[in-house]
């Protein structure tokens, strides 16, 4: 039976490049049984030719074929293609060239024989972000910058959007700054039903606390110095849509209690007058604080709180979901080329291991600031390591601004390569169990192998 069930949306369509004709023709008929349109190609040539034109969402390719590899059929895709996800697979399978394809941004990597549940799941797994980028795309139509991801954290959290969009519910979106909070917020409403409705954000943080009142509630013509005017405030502006409060943790005590009183009774009053409005707006706030701990601390009232956070969604730090990294550098690569008439076609595997090995405290931000910078020095071709920012070609191994974790992965990943791919022999000279080298391979997104 087809898992591919709602008739209204366009299947999902899978490039199926294999030199192989009975394999071919295998994975042909089980994909479509499955659901899915397929389109095939035979060797490496046709698979170019077929990503130039470009009418298919996910590619599932052989490494091994006549013709360009693999290897350059992903990174072609991922040149050409917004998001489009690459399935990797081979005979040849060894933790070298799996290590390499996941850094070069591949989805999956797949050794023959494989079991065809186990492809089915990941094709499954694809489609379903297939799927969730397309209905964020479509929800928010042009005015949305789409959200980009191959991680599952942030295919969970993805969902979890989805489902609290068409409620009515407050969120709170909390993650170190430059992680997409506020790109978040804006996917919230464009999937819920207030999408044709006003999106109004408003930074609590760089507002003057005595001017924070009026602004965000309005006020009477004559209550202050300066009040020359009735003026209406950023709630009555966003009635019938979504108020984003950012940096909400940066909230003086006093508007605390007054946003307090707004969002239980739904009714404020404007600075200086003594009637009681009403609006209706659906509130997401974000912080990069932890108010969790500021409640603790005493400097953020626990009832508010929980009137923000009754969803709470948390962004994790760019280091802690490395897979995102080479589709986000690909989307800011064709963003660049756009905005500047540059013709930059991708990155090579020494630059793209330093963007993925890095530790981006400035998280997405500041990789898109990198990328822009490799773009304009670049211009066309390949993306050098020389074109990447001093301190993250100068980031040895043992660089002291590792996490142990991150040092942990690198050198686990090296040991691999070094050991063949035996397990047995990393987790021995570790001094760990096969079980745990298993385990944190699994966390890097190479568990299928072996
Ligand atoms: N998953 C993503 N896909 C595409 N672009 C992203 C993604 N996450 C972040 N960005 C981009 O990175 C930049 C920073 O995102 P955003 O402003 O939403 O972060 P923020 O968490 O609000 O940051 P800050 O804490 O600095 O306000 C934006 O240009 C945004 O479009
Ligand atoms: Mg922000």
């Amino acid at each position: 039976m087809s898992r591919q069930v709602s008739s209204t949306e366009p299947p999902v369509t899978i490039l199926v490049a294999e030199d192989d004709r009975e394999m071919r023709e295998l994975l042909e008929r089980v994909l479509v049984d499955e659901g899915f349109r397929v389109v095939t190609a035979v060797d490496g040539h046709q698979t170019m030719e077929r990503i130039e034109e470009g009418s298919f969402d996910l590619v599932l390719s052989d490494i091994r074929m006549p013709g360009p590899d693999g290897m350059e059929v992903l990174r072609r895709a991922m040149a050409r293609r917004l998001h489009q996800p690459v399935i990797l697979m081979t005979a040849f399978g060894s933790i070298s060239s799996a290590v390499e394809a996941m850094r070069a941004g591949a989805f999956h990597y797949l050794t023959k024989p494989f079991n065809l549940d186990d492809l089915l799941e990941i094709v499954n797994e694809a489609s379903a972000q297939i799927r969730q980028q397309r209905s964020v795309h479509a929800a928010g139509g042009d005015r949305a910058f789409p959200i980009l991801f191959r991680s599952p954290a942030m295919a969970g959290l993805l969902s979890m959007a989805e489902e609290v969009a068409a409620s009515t519910a407050s969120v709170l979106i909390s993650g170190a700054s430059g992680t997409g909070k506020e790109l978040l917020a804006r996917a919230i409403h464009a999937l819920g039903g207030r999408r044709r409705e006003v999106f109004v954000p408003v930074d609590c943080g760089a507002i003057p606390e005595g001017l924070l009142e009026s602004e965000l509630f309005g006020h009477r013509r004559g209550s202050f110095t300066g009040a020359v005017a009735d003026k209406p405030g950023i709630v009555e502006e966003a009635d019938g849509g979504t108020l984003f409060l950012d940096e909400v943790g940066n909230l003086p005590a006093s508007m605390q209690a007054k946003l307090l009183r707004f969002l239980q009774e739904r009714r404020f009053r404007r600075v200086g007058e003594t009637v009681e409005r009403s609006v209706d707006v659906r509130l997401v706030s974000a912080t990069n604080r932890d108010l969790r701990a500021l409640v603790d601390d005493g400097s953020f009232r626990g009832d508010l709180y929980y009137r923000l956070a009754v969803i709470s969604l948390e962004i994790p730090p760019l280091k802690d979901r490395r897979e995102d990294i080479p589709p986000l550098v690909y989307h800011f690569i064709r963003q660049f080329n756009a905005d500047g008439g540059y013709s930059v076609e991708g990155v090579r595997q020494d630059a793209l291991d330093l963007l993925v090995d890095h530790g981006w405290p400035g998280n997405v931000r500041q990789l898109e600031n990198v990328v822009e910078r490799a773009v304009i020095l670049r211009k066309a071709g390949l993306v050098q390591p020389s074109d990447l920012p001093p301190e993250l070609a100068a980031a040895p191994l043992s660089g002291s601004g590792r996490s142990l974790e991150e040092l942990e992965r690198a050198h686990i990943l090296q040991l691999l390569e070094e050991c063949g791919g035996n397990r047995s022999r990393v987790a021995r000279i570790l001094g760990i169990s096969r079980r745990t080298v298993h385990r944190k391979l699994r966390q890097y997104g190479l568990g299928e192998e072996g």
